[in-house]
Formats: C-alpha cells, sequence, structure tokens
C-alpha cells in the first residue's frame, strides 16, 4: 500500500500499487467527473499529478485522448494513470465551482472589498 495525497482538500489515503487514480478516489468517496465509466474515452476525469509522484507513465490512448501539451503540464487522466508510489493529485475545480467563484470575486471587486 502506498500514500495518495488529493489537494485541495489534503486528503491522504493509502492505496494498492497498479490501482487507477479514479478506482483510489472512487473507493475513498472523492469525487472525479466522469462518463465513460473509466474507459479513457471522456477526458472528463483530468487531474494533475504533481511533479515527483510515482504513476505509470501514459499509454498511446492517453496520449491521443488528453495531448502532449496537458502531459507536459503534469495533466493525466484519473482513470488511466496507475499509482506506482505515493503521489499527490490535485483534483480539477468543477465548472460550477469555477463560475460561482468568478461570480463571487466579481461582486467583490464592485463593492470595492480589494
Ligand atoms: S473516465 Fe472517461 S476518460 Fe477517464
Amino acid at each position: 500500500m502506498v500514500k495518495i495525497t488529493f489537494a485541495p482538500a489534503n486528503r491522504h489515503i493509502q492505496v494498492r500499487v497498479g490501482e487507477t487514480i479514479l478506482r483510489a478516489a472512487s473507493r475513498a468517496r472523492i469525487a472525479i467527473s466522469q462518463r465513460c465509466g473509466g474507459k479513457g474515452a471522456c477526458t472528463m476525469c483530468k487531474v494533475r499529478v504533481t511533479p515527483g509522484s510515482f504513476v505509470s507513465p501514459p499509454q498511446e490512448k492517453e496520449k491521443r485522448m488528453i495531448g502532449e501539451e496537458h502531459l507536459a503540464c503534469g495533466m493525466r487522466l484519473a482513470c488511466q494513470a496507475r499509482v506506482q508510489g505515493e503521489a499527490q493529485v490535485e483534483l480539477a475545480e468543477s465548472r460550477l465551482a469555477s463560475v460561482v467563484r468568478t461570480q463571487l470575486e466579481k461582486q467583490r471587486q464592485e463593492r470595492g472589498e480589494w
């Protein structure tokens, strides 16, 4: 068993080596959006793996789906990346949370709170 840390909640869980990030998150009831059932087809499960984390290298399917540019930034498909050692995974902000945060920031600026 190895430890994965999920940011921004800073939640630590123990996972089996070889388990996908998506499966590990699901067991720990950490929500990662997905639509294809973990088949690497929807790209909704994108997460950012922090440098120095031990996960499997991307296979051709993942490279094709996510693109070299995103891979270079540490983005991975949670359903394809397998844990090989300690890792830190940053979850993407949901679209709704992003819209709400942006609106709140805009309102604060308009009220002169910043
Ligand atoms: S769950 Fe669809 S690409 Fe990962």
